[in-house]
Parts: C-alpha cells; sequence; structure tokens
C-alpha cells in the first residue's frame, strides 16, 4: 500500500509553518468552499466522508457535529456554543499532533474555522500541553498571522461569520487529554473527569453544547472539503476511510511520522521505516500507545484500521506503533507504563487510584526477583477489578498492556520469579549485593 501524504506534504519544506507557504500550497480553499456552503452541508459533507476521531476513539466526526442542538431545541439550543480542540498529546508513544502543529498549525487554524462555522461558534479553545512550549509559541504565532490576515475575527473573508480563537496551555496532567477533564481544566479547575451522559455535544464548556475534537480530526477537515468526498473514501476501508498519521518509535530504523491509509499493516510500515533495528527481530508491538493492548510478531498483517485490530484484540487508539526488539524486557517495559498510570491516576475513584498503587507494588517486586507465580495471579486479579469498573478510560488503558503481555509472555515473566532480570546483566549484581 502506497504512504499517501496529505498532512505532511510539505513538512519538509522551509518555513512549512509560514501562513505563506500554507496558501501556497492550497491553504484556505477548503474555507472558501465551506463559506460557500449552507452550515448543515458542510456537516453533511464530513458525515459522508466517514472521518473518525483521530483522538483515539474513532467517533464518527460530522455526527459529533451534529449533535449540537440548535436554536429551539429545548436542550441548550439557545445557549452559545463552542468548539474544544485537543492538543493535549500525552499518550505514550503518541507523537503526530506535535509535530503537525509544528510543521503546519495554519491547517488546524483552518480546520478550526471551518468546524465552528458548521457548528455555529463563535469561539473556538486549543488545549495545549504545556510542557510543548515551542509548539505553544509556533501556534499562537500562527494565531495572530491568522487574525492580521482576516482569517480569525469579524466578518471572515466576508462571510459574515465572527470567530474567536484561544490558545491554552495546560499544567501537564495527562487525564487533562481526557474530554470531560480538559474542560474542567479549561474553566479553572482541577482536570477530573465529569461523568457521561450528559456528553459534552449537550453540556460542555460552560455548560454549554461544545464539541471537542482532536487535533489531527479538525486538522483533516480542510482537505475534505478541497478534495471531496470520493477523494477521501478512495483511501481506506468502507469503515475507517481517508488517510492517517501513524507514528512509529523504539527499535525501528527509522522512527516518525508516517501517513497512508487507513487499513496499512505494520509489515508494510516497516518497509517504509527500514525495519526493525539491525540484527534485531520484533518482539512485541502497540497499535495505539500503551492504553491498547499489545501485538507481537504474528499481528504483523493486520490492517491497521478500527475494525481491523478491534478484530485481533486490541484497539487502533492513537495509532502509535512503538516498536521492541528482542532485547526488550516485557516486565521492565509494562512496569514503567504501569508507574505512569499510577502517577497520572486523578485519584477520583477507587479501582484506578488503589489498583494501580498495588500494581506497581507487584512490578516491582517482579522485575528485582522478588515475586511469586502467585503475584500473577493478583496481577491478573486486580486489572479484573480495574477493567470496566473504573470512572473513565485511563484505568481500562492501565491493565491493557498487563494483562496482554502476560497473555503473550506468561514464560517471561515466570523467568523473573525468584531470579534476575533475564535481560538485565547487572541486575545479578545488584541482588547478590
Ligand atoms: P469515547 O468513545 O467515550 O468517546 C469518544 C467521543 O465521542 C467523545 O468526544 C464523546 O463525547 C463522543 N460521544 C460518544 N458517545 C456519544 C453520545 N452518545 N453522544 C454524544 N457524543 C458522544 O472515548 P473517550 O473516553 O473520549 O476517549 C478514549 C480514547 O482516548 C481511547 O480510545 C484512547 O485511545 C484515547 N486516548 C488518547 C490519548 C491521546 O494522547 N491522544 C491519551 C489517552 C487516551
Ligand atoms: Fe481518575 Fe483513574 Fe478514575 Fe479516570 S479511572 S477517574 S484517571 S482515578
Amino acid at each position: 500500500m502506497p504512504l499517501t501524504p496529505v498532512l505532511s506534504s510539505y513538512w519538509d519544506d522551509p518555513e512549512s509553518w509560514t501562513l505563506e507557504t500554507y496558501e501556497r500550497h492550497g491553504g484556505y480553499e477548503g474555507l472558501r468552499r465551506a463559506f460557500d456552503m449552507p452550515k448543515d452541508d458542510v456537516i453533511a459533507l464530513v458525515k459522508d466522508a466517514g472521518l473518525r476521531g483521530r483522538g483515539g476513539a474513532g467517533f464518527p466526526t460530522g455526527m459529533k457535529w451534529s449533535f449540537i442542538p440548535q436554536v429551539g431545541d429545548k436542550k441548550g439550543g439557545d445557549k452559545p456554543h463552542y468548539l474544544v480542540v485537543n492538543a493535549d498529546e500525552s499518550e505514550p508513544g503518541t507523537c503526530k499532533d506535535m509535530p503537525l502543529l509544528l510543521a503546519t498549525p495554519q491547517v488546524l487554524l483552518e480546520g478550526i474555522i471551518i468546524a465552528a462555522y458548521a457548528i455555529r461558534a463563535h469561539r473556538a479553545y486549543i488545549y495545549v500541553r504545556g510542557e510543548v512550549v515551542p509548539v505553544l509559541r509556533r501556534i499562537q504565532a500562527a494565531v495572530a498571522d491568522a487574525y492580521a490576515a482576516g482569517y480569525l475575527g469579524t466578518d471572515i473573508m466576508g462571510s459574515g461569520f465572527d470567530l474567536d480563537v484561544v490558545v491554552h496551555a495546560g499544567a501537564g496532567a495527562y487525564i487533562c487529554g481526557e474530554e470531560t477533564a480538559l474542560l474542567d481544566s479549561l474553566e479553572g479547575r482541577r482536570g477530573q473527569p465529569r461523568l457521561r451522559p450528559p456528553f459534552p455535544a449537550v453540556a460542555g464548556l460552560y455548560a454549554c453544547p461544545t464539541v471537542v475534537n482532536n487535533v489531527e480530526s479538525i486538522a483533516s477537515v480542510p482537505a475534505i472539503l478541497r478534495n471531496g468526498v470520493d477523494w477521501f473514501r478512495s483511501m481506506g476501508s468502507e469503515k475507517s476511510p481517508g488517510f492517517t498519521l501513524y507514528s512509529l518509535s523504539g527499535h525501528v530504523t527509522t522512527p516518525g511520522q508516517y501517513e497512508a491509509p487507513l487499513g496499512i499493516t505494520l509489515r508494510e510500515l516497516l518497509e517504509y521505516a527500514g525495519g526493525v533495528r539491525a540484527g534485531h527481530s520484533l518482539k512485541f508491538w502497540t497499535p495505539g500507545g500503551s492504553s491498547t493492548p499489545i501485538f507481537t510478531e504474528e499481528h504483523l498483517d493486520v490492517p491497521l484500521d478500527y475494525e481491523g485490530v478491534a478484530a485481533a484484540g486490541s484497539m487502533l487508539g492513537t495509532k502509535a506503533l512503538q516498536i521492541f526488539d528482542d532485547t526488550t524486557c516485557v516486565v521492565r517495559a509494562v512496569r514503567r507504563w504501569t508507574e505512569f498510570y499510577a502517577h497520572e491516576s486523578c485519584g477520583k475513584c477507587t479501582p484506578c487510584r488503589e489498583g494501580t498503587y498495588w500494581l506497581v507494588q507487584i512490578y516491582e517486586r517482579l522485575e528485582t526477583g522478588r515475586g511469586t507465580e502467585a503475584d500473577l495471579d493478583t496481577l491478573l486479579d486486580i486489572a479484573d477489578s480495574i477493567l470496566g469498573k473504573s470512572f473513565c478510560a485511563l484505568g481500562d488503558g492501565a491493565v491493557s498492556p498487563i494483562t496482554s503481555s502476560l497473555k503473550y509472555f506468561r514464560d517471561e515473566y515466570l523467568e523473573h520469579i525468584g531470579a534476575p532480570c533475564p535481560f538485565d546483566p547487572h541486575r545479578a549484581t545488584l541482588m547478590a549485593g
């Protein structure tokens, strides 16, 4: 399957991030088309294209927009509408939104204006991870340029449509990528997930109808407006159409972002990326960041679209393909992820708050050769108490690498019982000491 660079087509241009470069590559043509269409037709077009949310869940974008109540609706039709862009990319291994914002921030702004026009919002927020200062500066500069050029503010391009965009820096909490925690944070409160329903489409920011979309989802919209539904659907599959950004990281010869139709396989992507690093073989990998069950070599030909990955027992998630070769200790890798989730657990619900703490204690024992076989059952027992019983997706995500690694690598866990880690030559010395 060939690569299909759309969003990444001119990332290598000098000063790819400027408004001038963006306009030279057809930037803001999609917006012109949108302004020539009735708002509901823009929603219908995105719906027909079948664009699915690129933040991880794959929810149909056009459908999400259509949930926004309109004037006269009893459920919030008379309240202001908001568009919120989730740029709080934090899933381990996920590195697509930040490169996109650095390379071509104007495409996000064009997508924002089209989406806001369609859902009748006059204020949009971009919630960016606070730690990524260069990205924050780039997007702030892009917003200023767009205002200066008349793409933001009042009567945009003589359309009569007004829109203001606010860039907000988060404070570095993974949970603030969960859409309702993000909204709490944006409102100035501690970011913790809210009960859903009501979904943000009905009661979101300041209890008003709000669309929360991922950066890549919104950035994909201008190309759809410019090239049409058939063009978008000529890539990918019936239920997962279009192109998307896959991020390859870890033990791969050329890590980076590869833009391809949904449904490409890891085997194909590895060919573009020069394969697993020289002299080593693939041991395991994540299809969608660490919150998704891991895969092994037997999954190299799984189509990387929502249905294909689900049928093989995992989730496409953020399409963060983290590659681990035969030098990796699976227990150590999963321990690091588990520590991450325990640290990032917001503490709101007991299964996740307490469970992730206990999981870390067990992994610490196992990795230092002090674990027992019963610990493996306890891991699964705790995972069972978290999965489906936590308040938000973080809990489920935290146990995915645990249950899946025990499924594929139980023998390697057993090798750690009462013995130094077989992958760490220094461990023996440490234990003896
Ligand atoms: P979800 O499936 O609950 O919701 C997806 C979207 O659809 C949300 O915007 C939600 O408001 C909307 N929605 C769903 N049902 C709806 C309804 N009946 N009415 C109106 N709107 C509705 O998934 P969730 O919990 O929002 O996200 C979980 C995903 O996030 C995971 O799959 C994971 O891959 C991903 N994730 C991404 C990270 C990143 O850094 N990009 C970090 C961690 C997780
Ligand atoms: Fe907070 Fe974890 Fe519960 Fe989510 S699952 S609400 S992160 S404690």
